[in-house]
């Protein structure tokens, strides 16, 4: 089978590369990315010269190359985004094109080409904050920020295009994925970043909202689980059974790099921070998903990973300088 990859230079989705031809030899795979500031070729080396996989650079907003690099492909994975919610609180445009315009545009020229599947990689954050309990699937969509109200209309127009056109569409909702090779943006390689490099840790607001923490390889395969037997038309969460604060999170990442709890520097909090994400990945166990990876030991593998991976980073870092100072004038806590 030939699929297309959106936003394959990225995170998640080169993980997903990598484990798809690592265990299906029948796969053929076309990964379309635009290499914005997120999307990264390195993480892509060891499957370069791999005769399944070719690159296609393009954005998913140009009909015509999302067309060109449809060709002949049966199954659509659609990762391609802006993925921060700090950026999306400075600037939410780009968010709007490639999350909202962008996901139209593969749609429709899937539906056009008669693709049999399409998966859109979607996030718990759509659901927003909930106190106590979790959400399943049947729960109304409350997302609060740019990003994640972006990623709502994907989730909805994805579920559309199986209502209205038939399309065998499916979308996964995945809790907050860590792992080697995550921009350093994120919190966890952010926060190991920055304790490597003898800086204080930004820890906004009073450090108690409350995420879920899904390894990348555990998220990458409950997606290719999705796309093999989930259903037409349905959505699936995707969560681990660890959650905890990010005081906590923080607490165990210093005591992993044998640093004192006098490197965190409590900061403003971020706007509209939703305080808890929690939801239920009991529909997707049915189909028989379950973690491998217990959350210590890829926490621990994660830390080891990016102290022996200095380079990958400190180069990211130096080039996204820009926002960091930018973000910190704006709202205080960068
Ligand atoms: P990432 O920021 O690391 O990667 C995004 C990739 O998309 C990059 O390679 C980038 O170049 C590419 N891209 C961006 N705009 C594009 C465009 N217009 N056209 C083509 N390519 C474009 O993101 P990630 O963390 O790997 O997230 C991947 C997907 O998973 C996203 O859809 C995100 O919303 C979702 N998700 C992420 C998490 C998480 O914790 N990281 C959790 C749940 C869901
Ligand atoms: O829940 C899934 C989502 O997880 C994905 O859909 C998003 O693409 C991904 O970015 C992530 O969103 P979060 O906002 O939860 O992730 P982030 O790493 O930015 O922040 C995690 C928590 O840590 C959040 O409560 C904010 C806090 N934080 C973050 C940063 C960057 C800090 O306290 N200080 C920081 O400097």
């Amino acid at each position: 089978m030939k699929v297309l990859i959106t936003g394959g230079a990225g995170f998640i989705g080169s993980h997903l590369v990598r484990l798809w031809l690592r265990e299906q030899p029948s796969i053929s795979i076309v990964n379309l990315d635009k290499l914005t500031y997120s999307g990264d070729l390195a993480r892509l080396e060891e499957v370069g010269a791999d005769r399944r996989y070719r690159f296609f650079q393009g954005d998913v907003c140009d009909a015509s190359a999302v067309d060109e690099a449809m060709e002949g492909c049966e199954g659509i994975v659609h990762l391609a985004a802006e993925t921060h919610v700090d950026r999306s609180l400075l600037d939410g445009k780009a968010f709007i094109d490639t999350n909202a315009y962008g996901t139209y545009v593969l749609l429709e020229t899937a539906r056009k080409k008669g693709v049999k599947k399409f998966l859109t990689v979607s996030t718990d954050e759509v659901y927003g904050s909930r106190e106590k309990g979790h959400f399943t699937e049947k729960d109304p969509l409350n997302p609060t920020s740019p990003y994640s109200i972006t990623k709502a209309a994907a989730d909805f127009l994805t579920q559309s295009y199986a209502a209205t056109y038939g399309l065998h569409a499916v979308v996964t909702r995945g809790s907050n994925t860590f792992g080697p090779f995550q921009y350093p943006e994120k919190v966890i390689p952010l926060f190991v970043s920055k304790a490597l490099s003898g800086k204080k840790l930004p820890l906004y607001g009073d450090g108690l909202h409350v995420r879920n923490w899904l390894a990348v390889e555990d998220h990458c395969r409950a997606i290719l689980l999705a796309f093999r037997k989930g259903r037409k038309g349905e959505a699936y969460n995707i969560s681990s059974d660890t959650e905890m604060t990010n005081r906590e999170l923080t607490r165990r990442i210093l005591k992993l790099l044998d640093k004192p709890a006098s490197c965190i520097q409590p900061v403003k909090d971020r706007p509209g921070h939703d305080r808890r994400y929690a939801i239920s990945s009991r529909k997707l166990r049915a189909l028989g998903w379950k973690e491998r990876f217990p959350f210590e030991e890829a926490l621990r593998d994660t830390v080891q990973w990016y102290c022996q991976n200095v380079s990958w980073w400190k180069s990211i870092v130096e080039k996204s300088r820009d926002f960091r100072t930018y973000y910190a004038k704006a709202y205080g806590n960068g």
